[in-house]
C-alpha cells in the first residue's frame, strides 16, 4: 500500500514538491518537532490512505486537488514570525495566506473551488465554518492526525520511505 501512496503523492503533487515555495517549507519548524514541508507531506499521505479506504467502500475522492490542497495547506505561514503579530493572528489568517502561496503556484486551470474551501477551512473545527466538500472533510481529519503522530514521533512523512530529491 506504501508504494501505491507514495505513487499517488508524485503523480498529483510533484510540480508542487520540486517548487521553490515547497523547497523553502523545509526550512521552517512547525509544531515544534517538524519543518512545514514534512508536516505538509505528512498530512498528504494520511490523506491518500483515507482515499484508497474510502474507494475500497466506493466513494470517490478528488485525489488531485485533495493531494494540492494538503501539500499547500500551511504554505502560507512561511515567515510567520515577521508577518504576523502573535500565535492568535497566525491561526486565523494561514489559510488565507496559503490560498495567495496555491495561486502563485499552479494554474488557473488546475485551481478549483475543492482546494480553495479546503485549504480555508483547515482549521475546522477549530474555527466555526466546516468545510464544503468531502475533501475538506478529509483534510481537516489528515492534518489533525498528522500534528499528533508527529507529537508521537510518528511523522507519516519520516516512516514512508519517500526516496524522492527532495527528501536528500
Ligand atoms: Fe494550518
Ligand atoms: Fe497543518
Amino acid at each position: 500500500m506504501s508504494e501505491h501512496i507514495k505513487s499517488l503523492l508524485y503523480q498529483y503533487g510533484n510540480d508542487i514538491l520540486l517548487s521553490e515555495e515547497f523547497q523553502s517549507a523545509f526550512r521552517q519548524t512547525h509544531h515544534k518537532c517538524m519543518t512545514v514541508a514534512e508536516h505538509s507531506l505528512g498530512v498528504a499521505i494520511v490523506c491518500l490512505y483515507i482515499c484508497l479506504i474510502l474507494q475500497r467502500m466506493n466513494i470517490s475522492v478528488r485525489m488531485r486537488s485533495l493531494t494540492i490542497a494538503a501539500l499547500c495547506h500551511d504554505l502560507g505561514i512561511m515567515g510567520r514570525h515577521e508577518k504576523y503579530r502573535n500565535d492568535l493572528e497566525c491561526f486565523g489568517k494561514h489559510p488565507e495566506d496559503s490560498l495567495e502561496v496555491i495561486r502563485n503556484m499552479i494554474s488557473a486551470d488546475e485551481y478549483n473551488d475543492v482546494i480553495e474551501n479546503s485549504v480555508r477551512r483547515h482549521m475546522w473545527p477549530l474555527t466555526p465554518v466546516p468545510p464544503k466538500y468531502q475533501e475538506g472533510v478529509i483534510l481537516t481529519a489528515a492534518d489533525k492526525i498528522s500534528a499528533v503522530m508527529e507529537r508521537l514521533g510518528l511523522s507519516p512523512a519520516r516512516r514512508l520511505d519517500l526516496n524522492h530529491p527532495i527528501m536528500n
